[in-house]
This record gives structure tokens, C-alpha cells and sequence, in this order.
């Protein structure tokens, strides 16, 4: 009769543990600008949303997409480099810190949908070069902080880069290594979380039929 008591609060504990590994067990797609997108009208110089402002409703993390609704008349550049970011511009950016995603199409106005995987933790920057900065200038941009979260899922996990070989002599010791561009072995976390809850799944269905 003991046991039959225990079942119920066992349950209750196992639900509880379904529900907390099932619920950190997501990866987010930020709709930037929600439903006003990614745009920007070069006749009043406004953004159709507040981009700053956005961001402060939203809490990103690896694995997270932001999804960026817009057309050809915006860009969509992506760096880590402050500098660049400040500038509004391009035209110095380093290929190492710097990225631009685009569709490829330079027509005005085409609609177009961009993904960008968040693959690195910590700050990085956003912002439309159109109009040689001007629409960066009026808003078109706004800087994210990107936690661990779950880590990297596989399908954004890439081998880590080859470790570092130190030069052979004293004489380059003051030379840092490579930077790793995206992340480490240690971002696996995500599956661990999957293979925990298929565990909870087995514990739930032993409780219900112990
Ligand atoms: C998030 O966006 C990516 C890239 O477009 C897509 O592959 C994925 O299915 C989306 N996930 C959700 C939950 O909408
Ligand atoms: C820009 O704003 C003006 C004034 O509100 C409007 O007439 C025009 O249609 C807008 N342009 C675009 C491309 O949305
Ligand atoms: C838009 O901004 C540019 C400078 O960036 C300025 O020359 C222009 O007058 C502005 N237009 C409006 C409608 O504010
Ligand atoms: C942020 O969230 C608050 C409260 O949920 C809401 O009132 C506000 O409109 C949101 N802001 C944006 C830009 O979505
Ligand atoms: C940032 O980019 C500028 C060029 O825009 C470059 O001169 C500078 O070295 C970069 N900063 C870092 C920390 O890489
Ligand atoms: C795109 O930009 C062109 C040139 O500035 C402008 O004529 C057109 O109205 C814009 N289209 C949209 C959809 O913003």
C-alpha cells in the first residue's frame, strides 16, 4: 500500500523533470522587428521598428536564429568589431570580423527572408550599410548579447579547429593562437539534454506501469 502512496508523488516528480528538460530543450527564432520586420523608407528616414527596443524583450542564445524580414533596399551585416559597427560602413571592415548576408540580388525592393545562426557567444553587432550608412545612422541597427543557453545543436556544431602548435624556437612566444571562429567541443550540450529527456521519458512510462 506504501508504494501505491508513493506512486502519485513519484510522478508528480517525474512530470516535473519531463517538463523542465523539455522546456530548456528549445532554440528560438527572433523575428527581428516582429511583424514590422526589417525595413527602412529613405523618404522619412524611419525604421519600421525600434530595433533597440526589441532587443531588450528578447533573451538570445547559441543555437537561436535571428530571422530577418526585409527586401533588397537593406542589408544585413553582421560583426563583432565595434569599430566597424560605429562606423556604419563596410568599406574597412576585416574579413575575419565582418559579415554581410544578403540574397545576391541586387534589384530594389525584392523581398527577402535571411537566417543568421547565433554560433558565438557574447556581444556582436547588426546593422543595414544601405544608402552608404544612412539608414544604420537612422536606426537600422542594434548590438545582441549571446549566452550558452543549450550550447550548439550538430547541425550548427562544427569540428573544432585543429589545436594549436606552438612555432618551434623562443623566439615567436608572444604570438596568440588562432581564434576559434565558431564553437567548442564543450557547446554539445543540447544533445545531453535530448538524451536526458528520452531518460525521464523511460522513468515516466516504469512509473506508470510500476
Ligand atoms: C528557425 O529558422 C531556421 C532557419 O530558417 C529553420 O531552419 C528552423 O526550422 C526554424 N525553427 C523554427 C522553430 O521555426
Ligand atoms: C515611406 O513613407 C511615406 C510617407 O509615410 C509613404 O508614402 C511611402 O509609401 C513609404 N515608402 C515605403 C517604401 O514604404
Ligand atoms: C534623411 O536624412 C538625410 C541625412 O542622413 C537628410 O539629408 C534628409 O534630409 C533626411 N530626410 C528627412 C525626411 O528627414
Ligand atoms: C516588451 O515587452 C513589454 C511587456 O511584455 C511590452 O509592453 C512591450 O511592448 C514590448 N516591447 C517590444 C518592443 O516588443
Ligand atoms: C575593427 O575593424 C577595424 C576596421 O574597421 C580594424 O582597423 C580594427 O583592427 C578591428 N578591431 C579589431 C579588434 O579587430
Ligand atoms: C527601394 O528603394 C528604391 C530606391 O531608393 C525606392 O524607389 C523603392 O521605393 C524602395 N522600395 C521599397 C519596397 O522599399
Amino acid at each position: 500500500m506504501a508504494a501505491t502512496k508513493a506512486t502519485p508523488l513519484r510522478l508528480i516528480a517525474v512530470a516535473l523533470f519531463v517538463t523542465a528538460a523539455a522546456a530548456a530543450d528549445t532554440y528560438t527564432n527572433h523575428t527581428v522587428g516582429g511583424d514590422a520586420g526589417w525595413f527602412f523608407n529613405s523618404t522619412t528616414n524611419k525604421t519600421s521598428a525600434d530595433y533597440r527596443s526589441w532587443v531588450g524583450n528578447q533573451t538570445f542564445n547559441l543555437g537561436d536564429y535571428l530571422i530577418f524580414n526585409t527586401n533588397t533596399n537593406q542589408t544585413v551585416i553582421q560583426t563583432y568589431n565595434k569599430t566597424t559597427y560605429g562606423s556604419c560602413i563596410t568599406d574597412d571592415a576585416l574579413d575575419t570580423d565582418t559579415f554581410q548576408y544578403d540574397g545576391g540580388n541586387n534589384d530594389f525592393g525584392s523581398a527577402m527572408m535571411i537566417a543568421v545562426p547565433l554560433t558565438i557567444e557574447g556581444t556582436q553587432y547588426y546593422f543595414s550599410d544601405a544608402d552608404d550608412g544612412e539608414q544604420c545612422q537612422h536606426g537600422m541597427a542594434f548590438d545582441i548579447k549571446v549566452s550558452h543557453g543549450l550550447g550548439l545543436p550538430p547541425s550548427l556544431n562544427q569540428p573544432p579547429p585543429p589545436a594549436y602548435v606552438p612555432p618551434p624556437g623562443p623566439a615567436d612566444q608572444g604570438e596568440s593562437p588562432p581564434i576559434p571562429v565558431v564553437g567548442t567541443p564543450s557547446s554539445n550540450d543540447g544533445i545531453m539534454t535530448t538524451a536526458n529527456f528520452f531518460v525521464f521519458m523511460l522513468l515516466l512510462l516504469i512509473s506508470l506501469f510500476a
